[in-house]
């Protein structure tokens, strides 16, 4: 068991994403030079295709669900939290799939076009939701879970990571 408060945890993995968001950016920025940011590219996307959703699941399964006790979803900071987790989930469909064109084609300008696109919507989106969910959402959770709800959502956590590696063996 960690000492770690859940919001702590979060936060956390969400520097992680703030870099690979920068690296990303960067690689999108420079979809010209195939040869050099191939391999880059190529880790970047699997990680936004497979590491990246256990975060999601941890606020999705463990963290919102104690949150709505107090706030509700409809209309409330969880639900629009969902909201933009749809959006991102809809977006990196688009960019996995404009990733593995782009790799596998020579001419590859349509597939650069679709990841230039929706790549710069899914850095935006988001930075400025981990933004919201730092400076909101995640000071709402300390100010009113109590030690039982941190304790459950923290013990979800090792669910969901147990869960995920079970998938990946
Ligand atoms: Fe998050």
């Amino acid at each position: 068991m960690t000492d770690k408060k859940p919001t702590e945890i979060l936060r956390e993995e969400h520097e992680n994403v703030l870099k690979k968001l920068d690296a990303l950016e960067k690689v999108v920025s420079n979809l010209d030079k195939k040869a050099e940011i191939s391999a880059e590219l190529k880790e970047l996307a699997s990680f936004f295709k497979t590491d990246f959703w256990i975060h999601f699941a941890k606020e999705e399964e463990a963290l919102f669900p104690e949150m709505e006790n107090f706030i509700p979803r409809e209309g409330g900071p969880t639900g629009i939290m969902l909201i933009e987790h749809e959006d991102l989930r809809a977006t990196n469909e688009q960019i996995q799939g404009a990733v593995d064109e782009y790799l596998r084609e020579i001419d590859n300008s349509k597939a650069r076009e679709m990841i230039q696109e929706h790549g710069s919507h899914f850095i935006g989106l988001l930075r400025e939701h981990i933004n919201k969910e730092d400076s909101i959402l995640f000071r709402m959770a300390d100010m009113h879970l109590d030690r039982p709800q941190l304790d459950k959502i923290i013990k979800l956590f090792g669910d969901i990571e147990e869960r995920y590696k079970r998938t990946q063996s």
